[in-house]
């Protein structure tokens, strides 16, 4: 069957949903707080080098995939690999972007409850304990949970329903360069803290003292999860590419400008916490009790407050139609199911997801594996599981299984072939992802 491309109309409609995806709670809420978890500059480190030598490798490896096929991940697996096995790495990955959705969306939730107290003036004239208090009276409240959940999820769906995501990432094209600057205002404020320095040292000062084998799989896993890599995302957006457009230039500058937004939010959150008197392993928590003291001190603080917690939405909600569309996609393709089919279906599986992980922190907060609840450890298994091992199958499968003519036509610019580029990804693909990937899950599984 054959369906209807609907393309990116342009280069930089392209990129500017790439980034989109790429963009969002990943860097501002997830990476600060695991590198205030891990050590700091240690896992900034780790975090950097994954990015060169694995990310934008296994990037590429993705767009190749997805560009040279035009299919969702099991199709292309299934036209690039013929008569293997190997298309079932689809369904780890559908898997994999339907475990993301599930906390994901919870977090969304949280965004849209801080815009609201911040729209409602709620953050004036309080201590730093009433900001815990704020956070805290959020998720243990199993209503409030629900709703705020429910109620992004509602948003999402009803953009995909009304075939309307195109608007919302020409909307967002405009966002993104707002919050970019926004966070540089922020940045610059944090920096003028008293003892801003203290923050600084902790992000940028390299002590491998705190950082286990667990940190450098967190950092790799955060690596991933931050440039949406392994759940088959970058396969599903490639696929909607044309094919004029160089796939190297895009990697470098989506990968380049989504760890800049990582290590802008770190200089961001970190002088204020030391600043402050918090704690940088205070975990998932961190970003939404520092913030609303760092707005409480700003001149303009209530218009500042409003215009970050907007723009946090509109960039959580291109990573969540993104990630949305990796199981649409799929169904649409596979399973022969009209778009809207395939739309409520991932609404209804995700909604079961992201309730029992919006209830983890309530009445379901006994139900524990590890010693996480259910957030947590779908959080962990999406980024620490999931994608790495996404990520590893693509760099695998790009790397010794398809026609190398495929890679050469793909990452050609104009006709020119690049030898150089070439053998930067084949080098990493076919050696380097896997042998850091593997190793490292050997370390953690304890056998080595
Ligand atoms: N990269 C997104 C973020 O940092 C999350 C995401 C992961 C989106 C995987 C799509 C696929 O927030």
């Amino acid at each position: 069957m054959s369906h209807k491309r609907i393309g990116f109309a342009t280069r930089l409609g392209a990129i500017a949903a790439t980034v989109g995806s790429a963009v969002g709670l990943g860097n501002i809420w997830r990476f600060p707080y695991e590198a205030g978890q891990n050590g700091g500059g240690a896992f900034l480190l780790v975090y950097v080098l994954c990015v060169l030598l694995l990310g934008i490798p296994v990037m590429l490896s993705e767009f190749i995939i997805g560009r040279s096929t035009h299919q969702n991940m099991k199709g292309a697996l299934q036209t690039l690999v013929p008569g293997k096995k190997v298309y079932r790495l689809a369904y780890i990955c559908i898997t994999g972007a339907l475990v993301t959705l599930g906390f994901y969306f919870v977090v969304c939730g949280w965004v849209l409850q801080y815009l609201c107290h911040a729209v409602t003036g709620e953050f004036s004239g309080q201590t730093s304990q009433e900001y815990g208090l704020l956070f805290t009276r959020l998720i243990e409240s199993p209503w409030a949970m629900l709703l705020w959940t429910w109620l992004f999820m509602a948003v999402n769906f009803v953009v995909m329903l009304q075939g309307v995501q195109k608007g919302i990432e020409r909307i967002a094209a405009i966002m993104m360069p707002m919050l970019f600057v926004l966070l540089a205002v922020l940045c610059a404020n944090s920096l003028l803290l008293p003892g801003a320095h203290k923050g600084l040292q902790f992000l940028f000062n390299i002590d491998f003292s705190h950082l286990g084998w667990h940190g450098v799989v967190d950092a790799f896993g955060q690596a991933f999860m931050s440039l949406s890599l392994g759940i088959a995302c970058m396969v599903t957006y490639a696929g909607y590419f044309n094919d004029e457009t160089s796939l190297s230039r895009d990697a470098f500058t989506v990968a380049g400008l989504d760890s800049l937004v990582a290590i802008m939010a770190g200089v961001m959150i970190f002088p204020a916490v030391f600043s402050f008197g918090m704690q940088p392993e205070a975990g998932p928590k961190l970003v939404f009790e520092i913030l609303p003291a760092v707005f409480q001190q700003m001149t303009g603080g209530y218009i500042w407050a409003i215009l970050f917690f907007l723009l946090l939405l509109f960039a959580s909600l291109t990573s969540t139609i993104s990630l949305s569309e990796i199981a649409i996609k799929f169904l649409i393709e596979e399973h022969n199911l009209s778009r809207k089919k395939a739309i409520i279906l991932t609404a209804v599986l995700s909604t079961i997801l992201a309730t029992l992980c919006a209830l983890s922190f309530n009445v379901l907060r006994h139900w524990t594996v590890f010693n996480m609840n259910l957030f947590d450890l779908l959080n962990y298994l999406a980024s620490n599981v999931f994608m790495l091992l996404g990520g590893l199958g693509a760099a695998l499968i790009v790397g010794w299984l398809i026609d190398k003519k495929v890679i050469q036509r793909q990452l050609a610019h104009k006709g020119q072939r690049s030898p150089r580029l070439e053998r930067y990804l084949i080098v990493c693909v076919r050696y380097v992802a896997p042998i850091a990937i593997v190793l490292i899950f050997l370390q953690l599984t304890g056998i080595i």
